[in-house]
């Protein structure tokens, strides 16, 4: 089976001392995960070697980032390179979040370089992917997403393609308690993994995960997860509540 993934991302909230005690809440729940589940905290940088800390020695636990430069390394002042994550252990970086893409003008072609440059240093990207609610108006989806994932991964290897992590996120659903209906994230997945077999090939399509994103909460995450295409979730404000990230851990197929 196909890996089922938690993903928290904590964005730019938390103080140090709040996010410790939130990983130390959910990691003294011991929820024991499957072989095939994951569960992965992306903090923000401060607070990634405490994070790497924490998770060592737990199996399937792992600390990621949120974002990374595009540039391998130089004189980009306030970037964090993927070499520089590499280097105290981190295995994980969210790339293309749709809020990097508005606020700070992040485009497919840079994206592209964050993502190679993750997988030179064994780092998975999670790569976000969706479209915001003027393009679902007039029913554009498909294109929209189609594109992202052509300019920014399908110049992969199958070989590395394999190694990424995609999240669907629509724009219209994230952080506005508006989440997909069950039916619209499975066939928006399937769509995406439709893509990936005819770049690829079906094999290579059916082992990647492909996270949905957009108001996952406690209440709805047992539903979305059991589409057939949706292999667990990144989830942004549930994930800073310990209660409710907890059952959504529980939640993974
Ligand atoms: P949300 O955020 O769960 O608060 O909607 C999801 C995300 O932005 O990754």
């Amino acid at each position: 089976m196909r890996k089922q993934i938690a993903a928290a991302n904590w964005k730019m909230n938390l103080t140090y001392q709040q996010g410790e005690e939130l990983l130390d809440s959910i990691l003294k729940e011991e929820i024991s995960l499957e072989k095939d589940q994951q569960v992965v905290f992306a903090v923000p940088f401060p607070y990634l070697i405490m994070a790497a800390e924490k998770l060592k020695g737990r199996k399937n636990y792992f600390g990621s980032a949120q974002n990374c430069s595009d540039k391998k390394s130089g004189a980009y002042t306030g970037e964090v390179s993927a070499e520089m994550l590499h280097s105290i252990h981190i295995t994980h970086c969210v790339l293309g979040h749709s809020e990097r893409r508005e606020y700070f003008s992040e485009f497919n072609q840079a994206l592209a370089h964050k993502a190679e440059l993750c997988l030179e240093y064994n780092i998975t990207p999670i790569f976000c992917c969706g479209e915001p609610l003027s393009i679902r108006e007039v029913g554009a989806e498909e294109g929209f997403v189609e594109a992202q994932l052509k300019e920014s991964l399908f110049h992969f290897s199958e070989d590395q393609i394999r190694k990424i992590v995609i999240a669907y996120e629509p724009i219209w659903a994230i952080g506005t308690g508006m989440t997909a209906t069950t039916a619209q994230a499975q066939e928006m997945h399937a769509h995406i993994r439709f893509l990936l077999a005819s770049k690829y090939s079906k094999n290579t399509a059916d082992i990647i995960p492909i996270l949905y994103g957009g108001s996952v909460k406690a209440g709805n995450a047992k539903e979305l997860f059991s589409c057939p295409d949706v292999d667990g979730g990144l989830v942004g404000g549930a994930s800073l509540v310990a209660a409710d990230f907890c059952s959504i851990i529980r939640a993974l197929k």
